[in-house]
């Protein structure tokens, strides 16, 4: 390990995005390798609505391996950790970086210790897939930090030991995780099925909804169902391998209503088999229900689905329309039933690609309110305000990428960092006086969006 001095560091900064699965993964035939039951499908969401971005740094001044998740300091002791890191650094390769002075061997990235700072453009506990978005990124930025040959499919079989779902998150668009056959795993990755551009007229809404009652973990879910559930054993070995075979071309031949149709009817499978596991699990609640409910009546209405609907371990729905019209008029439908408390504003009711609302028409909440009954539904009544805490509009998005600019990224981070806590986080002060990499006003400015404004930022640092 060469250096001028000993206090170089060395950084990168990756963003990877999280992923909606249309046929699920539920259930490990091997928990500590997370290997799964059955294939699964997944689409890839839009990184720029949902996304993580993490920044992994090395240098021989740190002494310990840490992680700061949204600003806040987590421990790295659990085991899914430590299979990714022991992972990544067996295969990390020799670095060199003669402007910097840098030189780094295979063999010392076992003694080199890692700061990892990783944060959400979501909230974290809205049981949005954070996890598949987080133990991916960290995989993808620490094989790039270490030089790690692997392309991204041998990735994904690591990702896969931090969490199952993970695996499908190293790829945009459509993804399948195969199950594979190895007992070491060496076979259980993902591959993309098409990119994000093989079917753009898709849009995803998703309803994120309000629930009081604390839920199963999905690890600990699927492993009760394992145990005691006999329709799972039925599914993974008869309905899923179908399936599969029929999603992928469905997929290929951008065909909606089968695309659709296997799509809701996986997840109402999931979700019985929860339902028939011992105790019984229930991720859906009402709201849920009322959100199923209205997709297949206005898709039986129609004669052809328009909508499909897909729950994971939670009752947020996630509804892909087959096209930009279909989504608006789903809005318009979702906003009529499921209006917002009368303390939201719409701006902060629906998030995301806010280009629909505007197609939709809706401007304010006057405009919501007098928007009419569905025809199909005609008769229904409105719920009351806040079953829904707010929607997000996306699309299927693109993989992990790197982010060249490091300034912009840590910049990005140290932001997030005090919105959230109105403090800067220590080491993330200590790696930009490292790197030099204190902004300019003219970054506060482009940033001055995050609400911060630039007399805050400079009196915080003096
Ligand atoms: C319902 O990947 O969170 O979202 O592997 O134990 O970390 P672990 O579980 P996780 O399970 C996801 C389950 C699901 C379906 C899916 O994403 O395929």
């Amino acid at each position: 390990m060469s250096s001028e001095g000993k206090t170089w560091v060395r950084m990168v900064t990756a963003q990877t995005p999280t992923n909606i699965a249309v046929i699920k993964y539920w259930g490990k035939r091997d928990e500590t390798l997370i290997l799964p039951i059955n294939d699964s499908i997944s689409v890839t969401l839009d990184p720029n609505h949902l996304c993580t971005t993490t920044t992994v740094a090395v240098s021989p001044s740190f002494d310990s391996d840490r992680m700061w998740l949204n600003g806040k300091e987590i421990s790295l002791s659990g085991g899914r950790f430590q299979s990714c890191l022991r992972e990544i650094r067996s295969r990390a390769c020799d670095f060199e970086d003669k402007e910097k002075g840098i030189k780094i061997t295979k063999k010392d990235w076992e003694k080199l210790h890692l700061h990892i700072a990783s944060f959400n453009n979501f909230p974290t506990a809205a049981g949005l897939a954070s996890s598949a978005a987080g133990l991916a990124c960290l995989v993808f930025s620490l094989a790039k930090l270490m030089n790690v040959k692997e392309d991204e499919s041998q990735l994904s079989a690591i990702a896969r030991q931090g969490s199952g779902s993970a695996c499908r998150s190293l790829f945009g668009g459509f993804v399948k995780w195969i199950m594979g056959k190895d007992k070491d795993g060496s076979d259980s990755l993902a591959v993309q099925l098409a990119d994000e551009k093989h079917w753009d007229d898709l849009v995803i809404i998703i309803a994120v909804v309000s629930s009081r009652q604390k839920e199963t973990s999905s690890t600990s879910g699927m492993r009760e169902s394992v145990e005691t559930s006999l329709l799972l054993k039925y599914r993974a070995e008869e309905v899923v391998p179908k399936r599969i075979v029929k999603m992928e071309e469905a997929i290929k031949n951008r065909d909606f209503a089968s695309f659709a149709q296997l799509t809701c009817a996986d997840s109402n499978q999931f979700h019985a088999t929860c339902l028939d596991t011992s105790p019984p699990i229930f991720y859906m609640n009402d709201t849920s229900h009322r959100i199923i409910s209205l997709v297949e009546k206005w898709n039986r209405s129609e004669g052809t689905p328009q909508v499909a609907y897909t729950f994971d371990a939670g009752p947020n729905a996630v509804l892909i329309a087959r096209d930009r019209k279909t989504a608006t008029q789903l809005l318009q439908r979702l906003l009529f039933f499921f209006p917002p408390n009368s303390d939201t504003d719409l701006n902060s009711y629906v998030i995301g690609d806010k280009s629909i609302l505007k197609d939709a028409g809706i401007e304010s909440i006057k405009d919501m309110e007098s928007l009419p009954p569905p025809l199909e539904m005609k008769d229904a009544n409105k719920f009351s305000g806040g079953d829904v805490n707010y929607f997000i509009c996306t699309k299927p998005g693109k993989g992990p990428v790197l982010l060249a600019d490091q300034t912009q990224a840590l910049l990005k981070l140290l932001i997030v960092t005090y919105i959230l806590h109105k403090k800067f986080s220590f080491e993330m002060l200590t790696i930009l006086f490292a790197q030099n990499l204190f902004f300019n006003l003219k970054q506060v400015v482009v940033y001055g969006k995050a609400q911060i404004s630039c007399r805050e930022i400079t009196t915080s640092l003096v």
